[in-house]
Formats: C-alpha cells, structure tokens, sequence
C-alpha cells in the first residue's frame, strides 16, 4: 500500500479546497445527500469513461483476453487496502448482494436464532424475514439507545438477547440513519465467545472510518465501494475468512469451482468491467487523501454544523453526543414540523438537497450527509435555515 500522505488538518481550508476543485458537482443545489452513493472525484470519473470506451472499441476482445489480469489487479489492490486476502474476497454488484449470498447460504438449521437490531437496513431486514420464513428461523430484534453512554452497554445489550439457538449476530457497522458507529471489533469478540457468527453490514463504514476490514474479527462482512470509496455505482465486495468459505452454499448456479474457492459465489452472468476497473482509480485517489485525513475532515464538517444547532429550541439532534460515535452521517428533527416538509422546505426555499429517514421508535428524522467537496459556508446556509425554520415554527405555534 502506498505511505499514507501527510496529516492535514480536518479545518484546513485552503487544502480542503483543493480536494473539492477534484469533484465537478451540480452547482444548482447543496447536495447534503451524500448517503445513498458517492459523487466520483473527477479523476475516476474520466478513467470510467475510459475503460467504458475501450470495452466497447474491443468487445469481447477485452472481456476475455485483457479483462482478468486486470480484475487479478483490482483485486490484489483491494486484498492491501482490506487486510484480507484476494481469495477472500468477492466483487459483487452491491452489498445487497454480497449480504445476499451471505444470507441465503448459510448453513442453517430450523429453529436457528439471528440476532439483529431495528435500525440495521431495511433491505437486509427483509431478507433476513424472507430467508427466516423459508427455513423456520427466529429473527430477535434488538433496539439499541441513540446516544449510548459506552460501547459496553451496546455490546451488553446484543449479549442478553442470545439465546442457546443464537447462531449468528447481524451487525451494521455504521447505520444509515444517524450515522452511530457500532463498536463491531467488540461484538464480534462476544459473539466469537458465545460461538456465534457475525455478518457485518458495513455499507457506510467502508473507506470512510480508517479502518481495515480483516481487523473487524468478523467472518463475513459486506461492502459496496459506490458509497464512500467513490468508485462508480454498481460495484460492491464480499470478504469471507478463508476457512468458512466452504459453508457458505452458492446464490447462484455454479458446480465448477470446489467448496473452499470463493469463486462459486460469483455466478451471476456477464457484468459491466468499467466499475470494477475503475476501483482501482478510487483507491488511487483515497490513499492520495489519505484515510485518516478524510475521516477527520468528514466528522469535522459534521460536527460543524451539529454544533451550531444543537441546542437550538425545539431541534432535536438523534446522532450520538460523543463525537467519535458518527462521522460524516448525522440526523435531526424539528418538534411540530414532519420530517418530509423540513426535507421539502430545505429543497425549495434553500436549495439544499436532504432525505427523510425512519428511526425506529423517534418517529421521522432528517438525514444530513456532506461530502469531501462540501465546505464550512454551505453548511452555515443549512444552519441558517434550520434556525429559522425552527424560530418560525415556535413563532407559528
Ligand atoms: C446500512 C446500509 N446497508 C445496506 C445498504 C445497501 O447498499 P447497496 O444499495 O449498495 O446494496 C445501504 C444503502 O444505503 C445502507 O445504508
């Protein structure tokens, strides 16, 4: 892997600045809605477009004869990044399919316990329901605090909902909706006490906290480098520990590799190698960034505008206080005001672009998501409407 370049200062504007001339955005709205994919600096933007116009000069040419040397390399770039090996790992479309595989091959027994918690992803949940259905499952839910006072008490509370049948604990390392960071390292190491095994959904941790997959102590875990890597959308991973490759049955139809190779898992038809190339662009463009430095600056660019409005009368901040506990993720709401108008209002009256998510038993929230091309003054504009929106809404009652 290459040196990690040198810290640069989460408020260093001057340097922050030139990462965000590396993004060309629409300059029509603040997009603060950074959450469901990632804008692609513009160096790995072009390089997409490259490998797509190749691909298309060649055809099958070079899908088959000059594609798989260069997939070897994606993947041994991505076995560095991830600490695990490229036979442990797996690109798929997307972590919806990476936890799908997961899921659906895992060898259980009816009667089998998976433990989860409500604000994991939606779609996992349904698939975990469906697959619960299939083969007699119980899925026991946990809910978790919003604002926990330690990682203990997380971890206490997955502990006391295993039962003897618990078989394997789900676990979204940083949720969708608030943007709390689970302390997975020290689940996982519960669970490994309990015998249990860990599937991590870490959609939104990956290449945005500084971390590596295979320290997670987690067997199974699945990615998608569309969010925070910044690849193009469409492309996701699947790590699984060596040794536990063999459990899982293949999604879909393939009996030609052997149980232990990791390739049984992949056989889902012809898929578009321009993404998949381009990983390599965008893991360029992360290690210049730096790990470190980008998740500092992007919990930096959330605690700004957290701290400007928390305290704020009738703003309700649900992200956790401790700032290590989110990142770039955060979420609020306006008491008396729905989730969706705030949303509608910020858009029309603002031109500044959020989303509306469940959290669980609070109802309705706001999800705010900057980017590395966000910078401090497009922040002070969502400050500004969410004082007034709350002032007139106080104003109004
Ligand atoms: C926590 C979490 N899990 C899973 C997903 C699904 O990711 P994908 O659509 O790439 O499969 C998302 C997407 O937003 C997510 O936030």
């Amino acid at each position: 892997m290459p040196l990690p370049p040198a810290p640069i200062a989460p408020d260093d504007e001057t340097h922050w600045a030139a990462v965000r001339a590396r993004y060309a955005v629409s300059p029509d709205f603040i997009n603060l809605e950074n959450g469901f994919f990632g804008v692609q600096a513009t160096p790995v933007h072009e390089a997409f477009q490259r490998y797509q116009a190749e691909l298309n000069r060649e055809n099958s040419y070079f899908l088959r004869v000059r594609f798989p040397e260069r997939l070897a390399n994606v993947m041994r770039l991505l076995a560095e990044f991830t600490g695990a090996a490229p036979d442990e790992l797996h690109i798929t479309r997307n972590l919806m399919e990476s936890l799908n595989i997961l899921i659906q091959g895992y060898p259980f027994a009816a009667g089998d316990a998976v433990l989860m918690a409500d604000h994991d992803y939606d779609s996992v949940i349904d698939t975990l329901e469906m697959v619960a259905a299939r083969k007699q499952l119980e899925l026991i839910r946990v809910r978790l605090p919003l604002d926990p006072d330690s990682d203990e008490q997380i971890v206490d509370i997955y502990e006391q909902a295993i039962t003897p049948r618990t078989q394997v604990l789900l676990v979204t390392h940083l949720w969708h909706r608030t943007g709390q960071i689970m302390p997975v390292q020290k689940i996982a190491a519960m669970a490994r006490r309990h015998g249990i095994d860990v599937m991590v959904d870490a959609a939104h941790s990956f290449a945005h906290l500084d971390y590596r997959l295979a320290e997670l102590g987690a067997d199974f875990v699945g990615v998608n480098l569309h969010k925070w890597l910044g690849a193009p959308l469409g492309v996701g991973l699947l790590y699984i520990r060596r040794e536990r490759i063999v459990d899982i049955a293949p999604l879909f139809g393939d009996v030609r590799p052997d149980a232990g190779d990791i390739r049984k898992l992949g056989h889902v038809g012809t898929v578009p190698p321009a993404p998949i190339l381009a990983v390599e662009d965008a893991l360029a463009f992360h290690h210049a960034i730096g790990a470190r430095n980008k998740e500092a600056r992007l919990r930096y660019l959330t605690q700004y505008w957290l701290d400007r409005v928390r305290g704020l009368p009738g703003v309700r901040i649900l992200t956790p206080r401790a700032s290590e506990r989110s990142c770039a993720i955060a979420a609020f709401a306006i008491d008396g005001i729905p989730a969706a108008q705030v949303v509608a209002h910020l858009m029309a009256r603002h031109r500044i672009f959020t989303v509306v998510r469940d959290i669980a038993d609070s109802g309705q929230a706001v999800r705010v998501t900057p980017h590395l091309y966000i910078g401090t003054g497009e922040l002070d504009a969502l400050v500004a409407a969410i004082a007034e929106l709350a002032a007139s809404n106080r104003r109004a009652a």
